[in-house]
């Protein structure tokens, strides 16, 4: 299935999710079926995308997550989009993940980092940082201000976006920030 038939099983945010997505991956021209880490399930709509270019996805998140985007049924999307044999679910914390050095390709974080504790913010960059190969990238997507006025006619208690380059925690990487339909996206490629 390519990204356009998935749309028709997922609906149409997921054509603005994919587009976003394309314009990261632009950015980082991995090669072809990578294992990527896609951080904070949800409904599982990055890892589908993710899954659908080709790549082997690794996806999850805590597995003490309590609130209304944890424990989303993330399976039967990626089901639907025929990509169920390329993401497997693991639960982990970003603040700790349970990963070795250099083991993924690239790493995502789709709506995930104005989620995380303000005082962990630090901790999961440099995570994510040291889980990622030489050449590899991180990337944040955090919701531009349409997108959150959107999201708080469902949820007023939704968190502000997070800012991830005042999370690098002085770590040396190049930053690339794009202007996507739904979300800003920040690239952060080992300097
Ligand atoms: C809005 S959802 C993300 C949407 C999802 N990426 C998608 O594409 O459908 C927020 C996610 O962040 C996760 N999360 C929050 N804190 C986390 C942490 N410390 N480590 C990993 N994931 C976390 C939540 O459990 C939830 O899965």
């Amino acid at each position: 299935m390519d990204v356009t038939e998935a749309i028709a099983h997922l609906g149409p945010m997921f054509e603005a999710i994919a587009a976003d997505g394309r314009q990261a991956l632009e950015q980082l021209r991995l090669p072809a079926g990578a294992e990527v880490l896609d951080v904070g399930t949800g409904v599982g709509n990055f890892a589908v995308f993710l899954a659908l270019q080709g790549f082997d996805v690794l996806t999850g998140e805590p597995e003490t997550d309590t609130t209304r985007y944890a424990r989303k049924d993330w399976a039967t999307r990626a089901s639907a989009a025929g990509v169920a044999d390329r993401v497997r679910f693991e639960p982990f914390d970003a603040s700790r993940m349970p990963f070795a050095d250099a083991r993924f390709a690239a790493v995502f974080f789709f709506g995930v980092l104005h989620h995380v504790d303000a005082a962990d913010r630090e901790r999961v960059f440099a995570e994510a940082l040291r889980v990622v190969k030489p050449g590899g990238g991180v990337v944040f997507f955090e919701p531009t201000q349409e997108t959150l006025a959107q999201i708080w006619t469902n949820d007023p208690d939704h968190p502000l976006p997070a800012d991830p380059s005042a999370c690098a925690g002085g770590a040396k990487v190049r930053e690339t920030k794009l202007r996507g339909r739904r979300m800003d996206i920040y690239v952060y490629q080992p300097a």
